[in-house]
């Protein structure tokens, strides 16, 4: 019996119970029967939570892009690896065989090597969704190189200090993107980026809209005729289990963001495995995730997992509503789509529009259904589960983080139930508790805590790039022991899981997950701007928007409020992106504090939902007069 493919629930309760009593032998034995490596490891687990300390296999010797491409090439040359479907869906999709895949990436990663790149660099990824993003991706990973994909969605300045943090020695970018009937000036964004960046000292620019940039001298160069004049093999390094394969970046409580950092042999076992289960995925099938390679569900859901299991994944430049809004379900019909995987502000979007747009297209290829990034309310899981699956798709809530590096709690189809609303059951080898206040281990059903998971597993993040001090601090000091995850849970009659949400300073804005801290920081740096607090509250189709509260200097230069509600958001704007952007803005006199200064957020989060009916204990605050005043001026 292969531990790699559940078939049953009695396989699943099998499954579960082996990779709890002896984790070892359980992810020993997926790695080795189902990868190729240059040399097996020594120990499967060696960990020491309190540190923060966790290395999987260690002393293998592997390279992902082998496992992803190369092996595949025997058995599969000729089948489309990657479909590239684009914004404009007049221009012709792209079919990418593995054969072809290899071709690229081995290129492309000449041209790296050719221009100075070594393993162990960093690599700023900044791309629209085209090829070159998957190639230039796997290129780096095939020789060794670290790549931290920014999502081209963000601004200049968060561009600037995720390539500072890690100090990129080169940007991979493009002349612009193309989105809806927008185009963006990408290659202006990151010449601006590059003032403050003195480490980057090449910039590869692929064509994509074919509008005029500028170009550096001795700094940046066209990516294509690069490529065409490289040579066609590419040796990939021997890389350690151990060694760093990508740099994520996402936010935290503090201003600066966190470069999680993910290594190779764990988040390679992990991403193939649980793709493979949770997707109940079969040769031949055509895979889709419309999530953006910027984030850690296109790193692991369009590229390693599907890649990895020799797959065909879908590559979507566009977005949902253009040319209208079928244009999901206009490529799901189009390419033939089996499993299809999306975010529930998605989902919500589509689902207030007409159902036409989506009756009027053929999914009856679609095997299964995805959602992953944001609680999905009861509402969208059923209008997804109608309109979309035909009740006759399961629809797998996949909860997991960019930090986990893989899905770690989801249903798997035609194995373990669904029930709307819940993330149901953790995955084979993922132990995750609920805690109380008091630190305690939550036994028993029916309950509610802080979600922890309580025993290491392959695919999670190792440090923060630069700081393992605040890895441990984040995320093991909370419970000591246990790997915290900023969410609250609870659990059902029947043990299923279900996440209600973040506990921290996180609010999840259109599936993006945004800290406030950063955001009240570009706030501040308004001239206008005194203070400021951010919380997330409830809407239809982000599932959560940002009210401020902001405190005003006393000059009175500013009275014109609107002007500088508008000036807010495009200083947020350009500090950050516009997917952080404020729905409301009230000016306040003061923000309710405790004594020792702290915001009580709890309070500011009540009145911008408008449920002013029970504040809680205020009596640790300093100005307690200030919350009738925040009340009044609700906006
Ligand atoms: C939230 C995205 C409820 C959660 C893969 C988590 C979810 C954060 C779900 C991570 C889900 C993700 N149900 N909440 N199915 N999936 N979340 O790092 O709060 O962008 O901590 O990773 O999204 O977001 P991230």
């Amino acid at each position: 019996m292969s531990y790699y493919k559940i078939n049953n629930l009695e396989q699943y309760f099998k499954h579960y119970n082996k990779s709890i009593r002896e984790p070892r032998k359980f992810w020993g034995k997926i790695a080795e029967e189902n990868f190729v490596w240059y040399q097996g490891w020594d120990k499967v687990l060696d960990f020491d939570m309190g540190e923060a300390q966790v290395k999987w296999f260690t002393d293998a010797k592997v390279n992902i892009v082998k496992n992803c491409i190369d092996r595949h090439l025997a058995k599969r040359g000729d089948k489309t690896a990657i479909i590239f479907e684009p914004n404009n869906p007049e221009e012709a999709a792209q079919h990418i065989s593995y054969n072809d895949l290899y071709d690229r990436v081995s290129k492309m990663a000449n041209v790296l090597r050719e221009q100075g790149i070594k393993k162990g660099d960093r690599v700023c990824i900044y791309l629209p969704m085209i090829p070159e993003l998957a190639v230039s991706v796997l290129a780096c990973a095939r020789i060794g190189a670290i790549h931290s994909v920014v999502f081209a969605g963000f601004s200049a300045s968060a561009v600037a200090s995720r390539i500072i943090d890690c100090e990129c020695k080169m940007v991979i970018t493009s002349d612009g993107a193309f989105r809806g009937n927008k185009s963006i000036d990408l290659k202006g964004i990151i010449d601006e980026a590059l003032e403050k960046c003195p480490s980057v000292t090449k910039v590869l620019v692929a064509k994509r809209t074919n509008t005029a940039v500028n170009m550096k001298e001795g700094r940046d160069q066209w990516l294509q005729p690069l490529v065409d004049a490289a040579v066609p093999n590419c040796v990939a390094e021997i890389m350690d289990a151990e060694d760093p394969l990508f740099i994520l970046y996402t936010s935290g409580s503090t201003g600066k963001p966190k470069g999680m950092l993910h290594t190779t042999a764990g988040y390679m076992v992990q991403t193939a495995y649980s793709f493979k289960n949770i997707f109940n995925y079969e040769e031949n099938d055509i895979f889709w995730c419309t999530a953006d390679i910027g984030w850690i569900t296109g790193h692991s859901y369009i590229l390693y997992g599907p890649l990895l299991n020799g797959a065909t994944t879908v590559i979507f430049e566009g977005i949902p509503s253009y040319p209208d809004f079928g244009r999901f379900w206009e490529v799901i019909d189009k390419h033939k789509v089996t499993q299809f995987y999306t975010a529930p502000t998605a989902i919500r979007s589509l689902a207030k529009e007409n159902d036409e747009w989506v009756d009027k297209y053929d999914l009856s290829t679609l095997k299964v259904i995805g959602s992953v990034g944001e609680p999905i309310n009861e509402e969208a899981w059923h209008w997804y589960n109608d309109h979309v699956g035909k009740k006759k798709c399961p629809v797998v809530d996949t909860w997991w983080q960019t930090e986990t590096g893989s899905i770690m709690i989801s249903p798997i189809p035609f194995v373990t139930p669904t029930k709307p609303t819940y993330a149901t059951l953790p995955l084979p080898g993922i132990q995750p508790v609920l805690m109380d206040e008091k630190r305690n281990e939550i036994e028993g059903n029916q309950v509610v805590g802080s979600l922890c998971i309580k025993f290491p597993w392959p695919s999670m993040a190792r440090t923060i790039w630069g700081d393992h001090e605040r890895y441990k601090e984040t995320y093991f000091s909370a419970f000591p022991g246990k790997y915290f995850t900023g969410d609250g849970a609870l659990r059902d009659e029947v043990g299923y899981y279900r996440i209600t949400g973040r506990v921290d300073d996180v609010v999840i804005v259109s599936g993006h997950n945004l800290g406030t801290a950063p955001i009240e920081d570009a706030i501040n740096e308004h001239p206008a701007v005194a203070e400021s607090a951010i919380v997330g509250f409830p809407h239809d189709i982000k599932g959560n928007a940002l009210y401020g509260f902001i405190i005003l200097k006393e000059t009175g230069e500013y009275r014109d409020r609107d002007n500088l509600t508008r000036e807010i958001n495009e200083h947020i704007s350009s500090h950050i992106g516009p997917i952080a952007k404020l729905d409301k803005i009230q000016f306040v006199s003061g923000l309710p504090k405790t004594r020792s200064g702290k915001i009580m957020r709890r309070i500011l989060r009540k009145i911008a939902e408008g449920d002013f009916s029970n504040f809680g204990d205020t009596t640790t605050l300093l100005n307690p007069e200030i919350v009738d005043e925040i009340k009044s001026n609700r906006v």
